[in-house]
């Protein structure tokens, strides 16, 4: 199979359409059988669900070309779940797990001149999603639904790549106590567009938003969650239930204590700590690990002690273990890595 000939290396994280997109439609209480289409455009309905009350959900993963050649992703059977979990609640029917996972060997394998090669810093980011397609106009659920993967090719998230970004602490709060900040909705990320664009304006990569009931601990940012390195280097990673289950957080806690021999601790962290701990970083698919080297709480800056130049060495270990299991290069756990070609 010949390679779109793109500049890999330099590939922002963007969308670029690619060939083909798996569509499966639920109506009448069941899933179509699905099916791979070109058409990247969506029609309905001015009154869809999706339209006026927000009945979107989906997922992000990604697609590597390992050492020897290979196609693989990285725990897709953590996204069919929690793209369950984000279904249910927002009272949408539940995708199949086993249908998601072949969804996606479908759209990966006819799109595979679109994964970058191996070693160009590049990856396929992967896209499935959900959405309420009939017309709905009092506050309801909707009866019929779309089921979506797509695939684009993109580089790092933060434009530097590996250079440790400088976040600041929210005035806004992206997830309500016991609202929707651990299911993946589209309306999370809505909510926190203001506040990114105005981060973004002010000079700062990124939002640290605290603990909505009490703004005292720290939850996540929009798009990843935290990882902080102590002096003592354990690994310390906040627990709240607003926050996202990130799959690669919950991958570095393994990586942490089963190759490093480090002790992870996932519990709240007070935002008063975060000024002691040696290194700190964010983590996601798009995110990978980011390391951070400065935290600005309303005017005042907090130095990491590992820098704006480099990430801290426990980071990089802990980057370099990560991504070398997600290229082949590093025996994974079993069950993490799924063969596509
Ligand atoms: N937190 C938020 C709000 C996210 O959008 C993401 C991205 O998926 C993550 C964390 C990281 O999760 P994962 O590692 O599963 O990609
Ligand atoms: C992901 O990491 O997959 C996400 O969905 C985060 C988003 C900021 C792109």
């Amino acid at each position: 199979m010949e390679k779109k000939n793109l500049d890999w290396a330099n590939l922002g994280f963007a969308y670029l359409q690619t060939e083909k997109r798996y569509v499966s439609n639920y109506k009448d209480g069941a899933w179509d059988e699905g099916a791979l289409t070109e058409d990247a455009n969506i029609v309905l309905n001015e009154c869809a669900g999706v339209f006026q009350y927000a009945q979107t959900i989906f997922e992000g993963l990604k697609a590597y070309t390992t050492e020897d050649g290979h196609i693989v992703t990285f725990r897709p059977d953590l996204n069919a779940s929690r793209l369950a979990d984000s279904a249910r609640r927002l009272e949408m029917p539940v995708f199949p797990e086993d249908r998601f996972i072949d969804a996606i060997q479908k759209v990966v394998e006819a799109n595979a001149s679109y994964v970058p090669p191996y070693g160009s810093g590049a990856t396929l980011y992967i896209r499935p999603y959900m959405m309420g397609t009939n017309p709905v106009i009092g506050v309801k659920p909707a009866d019929e639904y779309q089921f979506r993967v797509f695939v684009t090719p993109v580089g790092p998230y933060f434009k530097g790549g590996a250079k440790p970004i400088t976040i600041r602490v929210s005035d806004f709060d992206r997830a309500a106590p016991h609202g929707t900040g651990n299911i993946k909705a589209g309306l999370n990320y809505a909510m926190s567009l203001h506040a990114i664009v105005t981060a973004h304006e002010d000079g700062y990569d990124e939002n640290m938003y605290l603990d909505p009931a009490s703004r005292t601990k720290v939850e996540e940012t929009g798009g990843a969650n935290f990882i902080f390195i102590t002096k003592d280097n354990k690994l310390v990673t906040p627990k709240s239930d607003s926050i996202l289950p990130s799959i690669t957080r919950r991958s570095i806690m393994y990586v942490a204590e089963h190759y490093l021999g480090m002790t992870v601790e996932h519990r709240e962290v007070e935002f008063a700590e975060v000024s002691e701990f040696a290194e700190a970083g964010l983590c996601g698919t798009a995110a990978v690990i980011s390391p951070i080297g400065k935290i600005v709480d309303h005017g005042k800056e907090i130095l990491i002690p590992s820098g704006m130049e480099d990430m801290g060495p426990t980071t990089k270990k802990l980057y370099d273990t990560l991504t070398g299991i997600q290229m082949g290069k590093i025996e994974a756990p079993e069950g993490w890595i799924k063969t596509i070609l």
